[in-house]
């Protein structure tokens, strides 16, 4: 997938912009306050309607202006598509594919599709649990939408339960209906669990891979789903029975504490470099490397499971690397379009194109 052209009017900073970009890296520089995440803001936006980094559409009009579009022509599965929307107060948001009208954002989903590192996204490594598992929930979903019901039935039981755990004192009958609702976790955590497994199992080659290349062949980036269950990659049923057993052996401490304590609501990713838990002993450039490595692996993610990559954004990756990580992150990402931003001019080489950021114009260069 790749973005060809993209014109902007009144998008943020930008009052009038027209750019055409490399199939392959597109570096974006300039200083702060410049325009470059508005850049890759745009092109996300084009995905879903939807920004990295805000929900109100409103924001996205240009101080001043009245309305904002973007236009762009894109190539995905192997069809050439132009993109038009456009937002103003007031007005319901207009987006049209091929000069077809699309109502939701769910029919534009399909057309192209991104994946975002942020600067935020550094949390990955070293932030606690629950961002490896919206992580890994996250990027599941946008690729096996059957995984994001059994995500949802799953957090409905949760709920479910422990409402009864909070509640039994008052109402001691609840806890007749706690074994049921255990069963029933244990059903929908089991396509949780078995699912996440084997999605880890194939994204951590490439991720390590892409690590590997970064770090010069250097460093070893391994990942490990942490879970309860013994064997995560057993039938279906087997799986439900071992997360029901700990579901019982915690049951005690569960009414005690009123809360749920074990599933695979608690479950992780541990990363390792060189087998060394990055969480507690990863420098600065090795936890960046690492959670872009992440990002590069579920890059790669779609490619398995789609036929194509989507369009890699890098927001603000280069700081705090060496040169070596630097440059190839710059020159040597392969296998589709990659949109990366960095402060200052790049010292070596660009393996696509080169633009200049300022006061919202783009150079070419
Ligand atoms: N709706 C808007 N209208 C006009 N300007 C806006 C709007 N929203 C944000 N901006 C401005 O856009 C500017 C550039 O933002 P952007 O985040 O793209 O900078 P950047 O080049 O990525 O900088 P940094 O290197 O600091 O990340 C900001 O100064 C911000 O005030
Ligand atoms: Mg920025």
């Amino acid at each position: 997938m790749q973005v060809r052209r993209l014109e902007l009017k009144n998008f943020r900073s930008y009052e009038a912009a027209e750019l055409e970009f490399s199939p392959e890296i597109n570096v974006l520089w300039g200083e702060n306050a410049q325009g470059k995440t508005n850049l890759l803001e745009a092109v996300a936006w084009l995905t879903a309607a939807k920004s990295f980094r805000t929900r109100r559409d409103s924001e996205l009009i240009a101080f001043g202006a009245e309305r904002m579009s973007v236009c762009a022509d894109v190539e995905s599965r192997g069809r050439a598509f132009r993109i038009e929307a456009s937002v103003q107060p007031g007005v319901r948001r207009s987006v049209t594919v091929n000069g077809v009208k699309k109502k939701t954002a769910a029919e534009l989903s399909g057309v192209f599709s991104v994946v975002v590192f942020c600067p935020g996204d550094l949390e990955l490594i070293q932030a606690g649990s629950p961002v490896r598992r919206r992580f890994l929930d996250g990027a599941i979903c946008q690729l096996y939408p059957r995984y994001a019901a059994a995500l949802a039935e799953y957090g409905r039981l949760r709920e479910h339960k422990t409402r009864i755990l909070r509640d039994w004192e008052s109402k001691p009958d609840l806890l007749d209906t706690l074994d049921d609702f255990s069963l029933r976790m244990a059903a929908a955590g089991a396509v949780l669990v078995r699912t996440r497994a084997a999605f880890l199992e194939k994204l951590q080659p490439a991720a390590a891979r892409f690590h590997r290349d970064c770090s010069g062949g250097r460093e070893e980036l391994t990942l490990r789903y942490e879970t309860k269950v013994a064997d995560p990659a057993a039938d279906g049923p087997a799986v439900a029975r071992c997360l029901y057993e700990d579901m019982q052996r915690h049951r005690r401490a569960e009414i005690d504490s009123r809360s749920c304590l074990t599933g695979p609501h608690k479950d992780d990713i541990a990363v390792f470099i060189d087998g060394r838990e990055a969480k507690t002993y990863a420098s600065q450039g090795q936890v960046r490397t690492a959670a872009i490595a992440l990002k590069a692996g579920e890059w790669e993610m779609h490619r398995l499971v789609l036929g194509e990559r989507p369009v890699l954004l890098l927001d603000d990756v280069l700081s705090e690397l060496d040169e070596t990580r630097q440059s190839f992150l710059r020159e040597r990402i392969t296998g589709g379009q990659v949109f990366l931003t960095c402060c200052q001019l790049p010292g070596g080489a660009v393996g696509g194109r080169l633009f200049h950021v300022s006061r919202g114009a783009v150079t070419a260069q």
